[in-house]
């Protein structure tokens, strides 16, 4: 059993003064939300997409109207080719057309692609206009729309042009999960693992106990699930906004996994689906390292989160040349979070190649 107050918003904490909370309530209440975060009803640019507008477009729209607010919304298509150049000109484009000043917000109604386009574009419209995230999938609710991280994706790889731009709010309604695709739900189930994994044994615990529910989108579990895991996000970005320290615990299985997406090419794994063999593979060598980890345990759980097949053709030098190639272009260290148990995570770049590679054979299953 979680022990937690769920009607207490969190607080994201960043120094100086600048605080934004996260409110779990029902949509009915985001308006309530927006003034006590310090908005006055006026015009509001939303931007979604396609998927999320035929469930709640109208009822947003409605909800703000009501309260005095003037939205103009603008409806992208769904998936992840949106954070793009082309894109983020419509927004710029919608909003300059309109006439917006310095205190119009920006809503994201909509995924982590959602969430980070119009962030990067409220990041930079005008240098900067208030933003407001109300995510819609699991992984934007207990990770991307929380902390500041922006941006768009550029043809030589993923997340290469954006800015911290902190939300004034993040407004959590959990109901909203229950519209999304089922493999958008396993592959936020990956994030939440490694919430767990990387900061907080209990709750993986909670989480070995309640698995068939979790998996299921139980409605008595889901809310729990996002209250907990969205508070460690908070906890982390709070103590390192700018990913000097902390926050790279956050990337737990993301060296191999974005390694993976690449080599798979893009959209064959989602990125979630990625991380879960990016852990697989993390997990297995930290318990190289350190023995005490509880590799079958974290294992158990990993396994059981639905995963398209690995093709037999991906051989594990493409994989590890990925790994090495995003890191030169990044100008930095190859490095890995590895565990010393389950809940306490650490970076290293003390690792050898034949380290990788029988992780990486871990976690493809390859003898
Ligand atoms: N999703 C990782 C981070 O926000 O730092």
């Amino acid at each position: 059993m979680l022990i937690q107050d769920r009607s207490k918003p969190l607080i994201v904490d960043l120094g100086d003064e600048r605080t934004y909370e996260l409110v779990f309530s029902g949509l009915v209440r985001l308006p309530d939300a927006m003034r006590r975060a310090g908005l006055r009803p006026g015009p509001v640019l939303i931007i979604t997409d396609t998927h999320v507008a035929s469930h709640y477009r109208s009822r947003v729209d409605a909800l703000l109207k009501g309260d005095g607010w003037d939205p103009l919304i603008l409806t992208l298509p769904a998936g992840e080719a949106t954070k793009s150049p082309k894109h983020l000109q419509a927004i710029y484009d919608a909003a300059l057309a309109w006439q917006i000043d310095r205190k119009t917000p920006i809503l994201a109604l909509g995924g982590g692609v959602i969430g980070d386009l119009a962030g990067f574009a409220a990041g930079t419209l005008l240098r900067g206009l208030p933003f407001v995230q109300v995510p819609t999938s699991l992984i934007a609710q207990v990770d991307s729309a929380i902390g500041g991280k922006t941006g768009i994706n550029h043809e030589v790889g993923k997340n290469l042009i954006g800015v911290f731009h902190q939300p004034r709010l993040v407004f959590i309604d959990t109901h909203l999960l229950f519209t999304l695709p089922r493999r958008e739900w396993h592959s936020g189930l990956a994030e939440v693992v490694k919430h767990a994994l990387i900061k907080d044994e209990a709750f993986f615990a909670w989480m070995e106990s309640e698995w068939p529910r979790i998996l299921a989108r139980h409605p008595e579990v889901v809310p729990d699930l996002v209250y907990r895991a969205a508070s460690i996000k908070v906890r982390v970005v709070s103590r390192d906004e700018k990913e000097a320290g902390e926050r790279m615990l956050l990337n737990f299985g993301h060296t191999f996994g974005h390694a993976l997406e690449k080599s798979l090419g893009y959209g064959t794994f989602t990125h979630g689906e990625a991380v879960t063999l990016g852990m697989l593979a993390a997990v297995h060598m930290s318990r190289r390292f350190h023995r005490q980890v509880d590799l079958p345990r974290a294992e158990a759980i990993l396994r059981q989160i639905p995963l398209p097949p690995v093709p037999s053709s991906l051989g594990l030098p493409v994989v590890r040349e990925a790994m090495l190639a995003d890191k030169k272009k990044e100008g930095s260290q190859l490095r890995f979070i590895l565990l010393r148990n389950i809940g306490q995570a650490y970076v290293t770049a003390d690792v050898k190649g034949h380290d990788v590679d029988a992780a990486l054979a871990f976690a493809l299953g390859r003898p």
